[in-house]
């Protein structure tokens, strides 16, 4: 169904898979398109409640496809809006996305993961942002999501020399929330998603919603936005059905309404 990207489901979690090994998965404008409508498809299912980006052992994604963006010249990356207008797909899917990284993940495969809503990664993963090694600076996020992850000194740092960061690097900073044993990634991964999908699903895109509004606002106006939508989950049934299970000492039983 897709050229470049594998799609499976295992119970309400899509596995999207991508799948270009022979060119470590770059992001090719391909792999961007068919990841979209990978994503469209996720978001439209209702028996989906959560999504799980992987790539392969040796490279969730080495970037864009600097053999296809080579050629191009400033009129078609200014008109086509290279690189972010199509790539954001994944930051703006409301469903929650778990990003399991192996591998190496740089440039654009770097700020992929970092659009996901949160990244478990191998002990084996490699994040970077070597785009000034080829001339060019990260496109599609890189210098202001890795600026709020890692903060300023080691964003600026790697974004300036191109450097790698380890595992261990990664979980100390808090780019990645777990480091699992490569073998077990994306089982982990798809169980956490599993995890997450088996909540109520409205209230789950609420939470989403509320942490990203983190990134976008003063900390005044997102606790009284975080106040609003607290208040908007006693319209949700689900919200009455957890607090009453509690109470009678059952599990819940999720409408997803
Ligand atoms: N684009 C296109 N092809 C790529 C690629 C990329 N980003 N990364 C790797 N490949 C291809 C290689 O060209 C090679 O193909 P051939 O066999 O046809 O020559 C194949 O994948 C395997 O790669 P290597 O032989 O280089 O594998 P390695 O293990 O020796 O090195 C690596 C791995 C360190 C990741 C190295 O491939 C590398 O440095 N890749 C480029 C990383 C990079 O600069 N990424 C940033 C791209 S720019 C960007 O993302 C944003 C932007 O444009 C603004």
């Amino acid at each position: 169904m897709y050229e470049t990207i594998l799609v499976e489901h295992r119970g309400p979690v899509a596995l999207v898979t991508l799948n270009r090994p022979k060119a470590l998965n770059a992001l090719s404008d391909q792999l961007v398109t068919d990841l979209g409508h990978a994503i469209d498809a996720a978001e439209a299912d209702d028996n989906i409640g959560a999504i799980v980006i992987t790539g392969s052992e040796k490279a969730f994604a080495a970037g864009a496809d600097i053999k296809e963006v080579a050629r191009f010249t400033y009129m078609d990356v200014y008109q086509s809006n290279f690189i972010t207008a199509k790539w954001e797909r994944v930051a703006r899917c409301r469903k929650p996305v778990v990003a399991a990284v192996a591998g190496y993940a740089l440039g654009g495969g770097c700020e992929l993961a970092m659009m996901c809503d949160f990244i478990l990664a191998a002990d084996n993963v490699k994040f970077g942002q070597p785009e000034i090694t080829i001339g060019t600076i990260p496109g599609a996020g890189g210098t202001q999501r890795l600026t709020r992850f890692v903060g300023k000194s080691k964003a600026m740092e790697m974004v300036l020399t191109g450097r790698n960061m380890d595992a261990a690097e990664a979980e100390r900073t808090g780019l990645v929330s777990r480091i699992v044993p490569m073998a077990e990634l994306v089982d982990e991964a798809v169980r956490v998603a599993e995890r997450i999908a088996n909540l109520s699903r409205p209230i789950a895109m609420m939470a989403k919603e509320s942490v990203n509004k983190a990134y976008e606002t003063t900390l005044a106006e997102g606790v009284a936005f975080e106040r609003r939508l607290m208040h908007a989950t006693f319209a949700v049934e689900d919200r009455k059905e957890g607090m009453t299970a509690f109470t009678e000492k059952r599990q819940p039983v999720w409408k997803h309404c």
